[in-house]
């Protein structure tokens, strides 16, 4: 049986509470109305014959097979477009039934060609089923005369092929296009027999495609077929994981043969993305077996040394010694670790368990320090917890979507999918951004307002918002009385109607018109249920923090807080952000957010781990590398991060590396950070382990291992060999028993067990006794702290401002195609549509500079310099330029500041006064890196060293 489309009902549910009973071959059943017949008979285990119709489109009814006979009805109406009444009675098999249904497939047959036992869809197409399922014998029309069989194949788009003479014009494709991605990118050209489909006249590559694979996904023939299928063939058995790429985290069926991957399939019961996919999660996953993984655990006395190979036992009681000898000599606040927000919940938590346990101190931090740490501060200190309210089928109830710096067509595909439906559907859009973002005007969706603000303006923009809600009297009054802080309230109030927040004060700060500002206010006010979502952009600023609760108080004024449809929700990057802040990655909190000064929790974990734990917060990321410039930090330990690439000021983080003694790195290439390591572990692939990811909208989520550690461990086992040889025991068998011990050290997870998201698919935090299968939407009837709280606002402009000498403003984002630091992307063919990064530049600041499109042009601010290719593009305003980081050969952060959150140390990547100008060549920071590259990542050869 198809491993793909096990579960067809052939048209989508109905959501209707009304019911309806009906008869179909003899027997009764009773659906909700609206249902179609064809849904119907599928519920009763009645497969009607299909071709144009999915259960992931809306029918269309063009293919006539799916024909039935219904009591008092003329004709043979289409099961897919019939929807139910009560008491008719339809049959599905008659003689005449039959009769036009091979009728049907025999004019499908007679153009298609008759190679299906080589054909790489074999046992996985619908025709083929199909043609089996009404009895079709015989083709009497043969191929003579006009048909498609000669049709050229596109092989354009690397992961995979369109052949058009296998195509039998039934529109999945683009419908799926349409309904499913939003992106509009295939027509039927033509009409009649010369009808068929085409990317926009072009050929996949070159066309709107995002590669997204929903078309793929949505063909029932082999005509849009995946390149890994068309090479290896049909898998033979499929495992259910999540993607491990971003904070959607996607449900996939890893599709495979033995131990290899064919085809990673979105899985239609994913609950964060119903079948929906990306091109990074659907297609980009042979990074997980590229031939760079290191496979070797290897040990180097200097980071000039070249590195040598050894086995597991050595590196690990190398790496333990090292730190133990760290720690005698230079104290034990002189180690630290850094937790992995790609990994799993089980191998996080496992990862400050030991720097809290074994290496007795609280010097350990994440990742989402550099992103969404104001998230955690801001949300937790108006609503009471570090998270998103929402689940994301909430957008479907939104009326009005407010996006304010986040990029969700390119940063978060498969929700900007469904934010795209529901705006298609009629919701309206303000999007707050410097950049026009795609999202402004993409097919059939166009933007009520673009607020283009100045970078660094949003804390002004938010005020203004708020202080039109106050002093035009559109506050929820009830909401607000009953809901939040009297005290704070009347304070924040007072405090917001000051007229310096008004649109008309703030707008030579915003740089958006006042009235503008005022008009999207009403909008968000009175428009129905207004729901935000926001990203990087909010956070990543000297007042990110301060811009979270500035979102939080305009979501409690209005009362869209606590109900579907409504609330504050962070675009949460990585697949497992949410995810290790939520294990106690930060230095100041254990699991759930608790802070280690709190006596009855620590106590909680003293009694189970059975060791003394310090009460007071250890160092973040930046003073770890602070102090290890001051020299006082020597050793770290850092699981799946590349802090080289990732972490701002390059120059000062390298710095911090390069003055360590013993820096050990766990990843599954040598990145960039390994360049300044003395013991590199080999880690493992998402595909290579059990454990959970939690997504942005606090969805735990099996990941479930597909094939043996190519290594050797999983690296939560290689957390927990390195704890042994520390003295520290840890006794795992299975990432199941972490869980175990997470739920009993953490009350919002009280009731999270594998055998609970086994059984629910999975299951969003808090669940515990109140929320046994746990938390869709946050707030209800009450914040998680009580009352809600207001939190003043004040805006208090960046330090870091444009000069005569840097007079642009740099702010940075991402790119579909690639991820993150590309480590794992720019392994993969999506090269073909980013493989350098680029800087967007204005006409206006380019004609001004002598810079053409294509110039290389030298990047300058105060931190450093960096060289790259410049666009020129009125997608940014004058006086703004805009680059991704995804290359570590243009290191944009070579050139942000270290000017970061007030509450948090998140960095300012955001905001950096730069210079641009033209150059013919690679900065002198990019040639000295490259050669210590060069010199830093020389392994030896094993048989030269036997020698
Ligand atoms: S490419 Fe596939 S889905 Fe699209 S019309 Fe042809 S057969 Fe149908
Ligand atoms: S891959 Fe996605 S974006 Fe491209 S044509 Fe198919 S459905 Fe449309
Ligand atoms: S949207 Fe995110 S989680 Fe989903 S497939 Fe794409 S990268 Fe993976
Ligand atoms: S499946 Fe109903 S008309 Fe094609």
């Amino acid at each position: 049986m198809s491993l793909v489309h096990e579960t067809d009902y052939g048209t989508p549910p109905s959501l209707s509470s009304e019911l309806v009973t009906l008869e179909i071959d003899g027997m009764s059943v009773t659906v909700p109305a609206g249902t179609t017949v064809m849904r119907a008979a599928a519920e009763l285990g009645t497969k009607v014959p299909k071709l144009c119709a999915t259960d992931s489109l809306e029918p269309f009814g063009s293919c006539r097979l799916c024909l039935v006979e219904i009591e008092g009805r003329r004709g043979t109406p289409a099961s897919c477009t019939t929807p139910v009444e009560a008491g008719m009675k339809v049959k599905t098999q008659t003689d005449r039934l039959a009769k036009l249904r091979r009728g049907v497939m025999e004019l499908y047959i007679s153009d298609h060609p008759l190679d299906c036992l080589t054909c790489a869809a074999n046992g996985d197409c619908e025709l083929q089923d199909m043609a089996g399922v009404v009895g079709l014998r015989d083709v009497r029309y043969g191929y003579e005369g006009e048909n498609h069989l000669k049709a050229e194949k596109d092989t354009s788009n690397p992961y995979f092929t369109f052949d058009p003479a296998k195509c039998i014009v039934c529109s999945r494709c683009v419908r799926a296009c349409e309904e499913v991605q939003g992106t509009f990118a295939l027509t039927i050209d033509g009409r009649g027999f010369a009808s068929a489909v085409s990317p926009g006249g072009t050929d996949f590559l070159e066309s709107e495609c995002v590669s997204c694979g929903a078309c793929v996904q949505a063909c029932p023939t082999a005509t849009l077929m995946e390149n890994s299928v068309i090479e290896a063939g049909q898998a033979e058995h499929s495992v259910i994981t999540t993607c491990a790429y971003c904070g959607v985290g996607c449900g996939f069926k890893a599709e495979m043969r033995g131990t290899e991957v064919v085809r990673m399939v979105p899985w239609k019961d994913g609950a964060a993305n119903h079948g929906h996919s990306c091109v990074k999660g659907r297609f980009a996953w042979g990074y997980a077996t590229h031939k760079e993984r290191v496979l070797k655990p290897m040990i180097r006395a200097k980071i000039t040394d070249p590195w040598q190979e050894v086995s597991w036992e050595e590196a690990i009681g190398h790496a333990a010694s090292e730190f133990k000898r760290i720690q005698a000599k230079y104290g034990r606040d002189s180690i630290g670790g850094i937790t992995s927000s790609r990994c799993t919940n089980e191998e996080t938590y496992l990862v400050q368990k030991l720097v809290r346990a074994g290496f007795g101190n609280n010097n350990v931090d994440t990742c989402a320090r550099v992103c969404h740490s104001p998230t955690g501060y801001g949300l937790k200190t108006t609503f009471g917890t570090s998270a998103g309210t929402q689940d994301f089928d909430s957008v479907m109830h939104a009326d009005v979507i407010l996006v304010i710096g986040a990029n969700p067509t390119d940063a978060h595909p498969v929700f900007a999918s469904r934010m795209k439906k529901r705006l298609r559907e009629g919701a309206r859009l303000i999007v707050a951004d410097p950049r026009r973002i795609d999202l402004v005007r993409t097919p059939h969706v166009e933007a009520d307002f673009h607020l283009q603000l100045k970078p660094g303006a949003n804390v002004a923009l938010i005020n203004a918002f708020a202080h039109v809600v106050v002093t035009e009297g559109l506050v929820a009054e009830d909401f607000v009385a009953e809901r939040c802080e009297p005290t704070d309230t009347a304070r924040w109030r007072a405090f917001i109607a000051d007229p310096r927040h008004s649109p008309e004060a703030v707008e030579a700060v915003t740089g958006v018109p006042a009235a503008d500002v005022r008009a999207a206010a009403r909008l968000y006010a009175t428009g129905g249920n207004a729901a935000i979502y926001y990203g990087l952009g909010v956070t990543e600023h000297s007042q990110g923090s301060t811009m979270v609760m500035g979102m939080a108080n305009l979501a409690m004024v209005t009362g869209n807080i606590g109900r579907e449809g409504v609330g504050v929700n962070p675009l949460r990057g990585q697949n497992n952000v949410q995810g290790s802040c939520d294990m106690g990655s930060f230095p100041h909190e254990f699991t759930g957010y608790r802070h280690v000064s709190d006596d009855a929790v620590r106590e909680s974990f003293e009694a189970v781990w059975n060791v003394a734990l310090r009460g007071e917060p250890g160092l973040r990321i930046p003073n770890m590398l602070d102090a290890a410039v001051d020299g006082t930090f020597k050793g770290l330990y850092i699981q799946g991060e590349d802090i080289a690439q990732s972490d701002p000021d390059i120059t000062h983080v390298t710095a911090g590396l390069a003055a360590m003694e013993c820096v050990v790195i766990q990843d599954i290439f040598l990145n960039e950070t390994a360049s300044f390591a003395h013991v590199f572990l080999p880690g493992s692939s998402f595909l290579e382990k059990d454990g959970t990811f939690t997504n942005a909208e606090r969805r735990i989520s099996m990941v479930r291992k597909a094939m043996p550690p190519m290594a050797g461990y999983a690296d939560w086992e290689a957390t927990m060999l390195l704890s042994n040889a520390l003295g520290y025991r840890m006794d795992y068998t299975h990432p199941s028993e972490i869980m175990d011990e997470i739920a009993r050290l953490t009350p919002t997870f009280a009731g999270v067990s594998f055998e609970k998201i086994e059984r629910l698919g999975s299951v969003q935090w808090p669940c515990n006794d109140q929320a046994p299968e746990g938390t869709p939407t946050m707030h209800i009837g009450g914040f998680v702290r009580g009352k809600g709280k207001f939190a003043i606002t004040e805006f208090v402009p960046t330090e870091e401002r444009s000069t005569a000498r840097y007079p642009l403003i740099l702010t940075t984002g991402r790119i579909l195609s690639q991820y993150n630091v590309g480590a794992q992307t720019r392994r993969t063919e999506n090269v073909v549509w980013h493989e350098e990064d680029l800087l967007e530049i204005h006409p206006f600041d380019a004609e001004h500079r002598g810079i053409v499109d294509g110039d290389w042009v030298a990047l300058a601010s105060r931190s450093g310099e960096t060289s790259l290719r410049a666009k020129i593009t009125d997608r940014v305003q004058a006086g703004v330029v805009y680059t991704t980081f995804h290359n570590p050969e243009t290191a944009a952060n070579v050139v942000t500041t270290d000017f970061s959150d007030w509450a948090t140390n998140c960095p300012e990547y955001k905001v950096t006064a730069v210079q641009v100008r033209r150059v013919n060549h690679r900065s002198d920071w990019q040639d000295r890196y490259a050669a210590l590259r060069e010199e830093t990542t020389r392994i030896a050869d094993p048989a030269a060293a036997a020698e």
